[in-house]
């Protein structure tokens, strides 16, 4: 059988590591795909630059045109990232009946309902493994996998940089800033790292979880996002005093009356496999009725783990080739015309339990005070720390756990706890999940 010819866009550190695993990987690949996978072309901003990978016998161009208008290539596999021009290209290379296969996270929660509509209006197959937690076979899990379960829910540390961040601070007690600049220097971050940080990347990756998960359309601005750069050290060592350990966790949950879709820092049990997932690795658990939980561990990140996702999907791809449109698997897992708009729901009506930490004043009545409150919003409080204040403070920290409350419930009563005359500064809150 002729081989399949491959066109890339962007010879990046995924492009790079993807050619690099094609060739030296091509006779194992070629007996599990049935033919040989070929890139003949790419497309680079900078043709002199020094590259990662060999380039011999691929024809370089610095416009991805040339690439997406060649009748002789099969796939174009898209790792230029962003959602700009990028969805243009992509929208092209499918009109031009070419199958794409992609790493974009951002263009797939962005535009990827419009994008899988063109695609199963010309036949033509869009794969996006990489998109999500790198090397981890994460969609293949879910989408195939788990398809004979109801999904429940689903939490993952779905973005390494910001693992790193967090365990890197932990362990060394390293600066933020720091552990960051490596993270860019080794590839890990994206172009702009308040994407890492913040929680964005991981919100992208959420929502194509999600989405395929449960059959929904993708909604990436439904999806509420907290980031890492508040988490001090006290809290970290709070947490663990506690038996908990702080982990940026994208989580979706099917409640009765919608969807939660939250990305947030979150106190998790040290006991979970997931709490003891390090540095740039990811994990990710999904509880289906059937199944129970399972987790998916693995690099999140960096030239050969995401390439290692990029070629299966050029396999599927090469194999799904002659096979007919409509009996290949959904794009979003579900059939197309069964996705359903279940609400997703807002912050105010998440339901978790809280790690809060306070400074009051050391007298008489502080802590009923704060106690009271959090009664009179019918929450119950599931552990307490009290410090000694230090040296010639009069202010002592308070730590509490509560149980799992509505958020507009913790929102009002922290609103009242700031403002009581015994209560010092903001009250800091973050978000605890068992992950049961
Ligand atoms: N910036 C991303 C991360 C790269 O750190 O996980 C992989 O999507």
């Amino acid at each position: 059988m002729k081989p399949v010819k491959v066109g890339v866009l962007g010879l990046g550190t995924v492009g790079g590591g993807t050619v690099n695993v094609l060739k030296r990987n091509a006779a194992e690949i070629a007996r599990r795909a049935g033919r040989e996978i070929t890139i003949t072309r790419a497309s680079v901003k900078d043709l002199d630059k020094l590259r990662i990978c060999d380039t011999q016998g691929i024809i370089l161009t610095t416009d991805p045109m040339d690439i997406i208008n060649d009748p002789d290539i099969d796939i174009v596999v898209e790792l230029i990232g962003g959602a700009g021009l990028v969805k243009e290209l992509v929208l092209k290379a499918i009109s031009n009946g070419k199958h794409v296969v992609t790493a974009n996270k951002s263009l797939i929660a962005l535009h990827g309902n419009e994008i899988f509509a063109k695609a199963s209006e010309k036949g033509v197959i869009v794969a996006f493994e990489a998109a999500v937690a790198g090397g981890i076979p994460i969609i293949k899990a879910i989408r195939e996998g788990l398809s004979g379960n109801q999904i429940e829910w689903l939490a993952g540390i779905i973005n390494g940089t910001g693992n790193f961040i967090l365990t890197e601070m932990r362990d060394k007690g390293r600066d933020f800033n720091d552990v960051l600049a490596e993270a860019q220097a080794l590839g890990y971050a994206e172009a702009d790292p308040t994407f890492d940080v913040e929680g964005i990347d991981a919100g992208h990756k959420l929502t194509i979880l999600a989405s395929i998960a449960f059959g929904i359309p993708l909604q990436f601005d439904k999806v509420y996002t907290e980031g890492i750069t508040g988490i001090t050290r006290l809290d970290v060592e709070y947490a663990e005093q506690l038996g908990y350990r702080i982990k940026h966790l994208g989580i979706a949950r099917k409640m009765p009356n919608g969807i939660e879709l939250r990305v947030h820092p979150t106190l998790i049990p040290e006991r979970r496999l997931i709490a003891n997932v390090n540095g740039v690795m990811n994990a990710v658990v999904v509880k289906g009725d059937a199944v129970g939980p399972s987790l998916y561990y693995g690099a999140g990140a960096g030239a050969e783990p995401t390439a290692s996702a990029v070629v299966a999907d050029l396999i599927d791809v090469a194999r799904a080739l002659t096979s007919d449109p409509e009996n290949r698997v959904p794009h979003l897992a579900f059939q197309a015309d069964a996705l359903v708009d279940i609400p997703v729901l807002p912050a105010a009506q998440f339901r978790t339990a809280y790690y809060l930490r306070l400074n009051a004043e050391d007298k008489p009545g502080a802590l009923a005070d704060v106690t009271r409150i959090l009664a009179d919003h019918h929450i119950s409080i599931e552990a307490i720390i009290q410090r000694e204040p230090a040296g010639d403070a009069t202010a002592i920290p308070i730590i509490l756990l509560t149980e799992i409350t509505l958020e507009h419930e913790m929102n009002a009563a922290i609103t009242k706890i700031e403002a009581l005359k015994t209560v010092t500064g903001k009250v800091n809150r973050i978000r605890l999940e068992t992950l049961r």
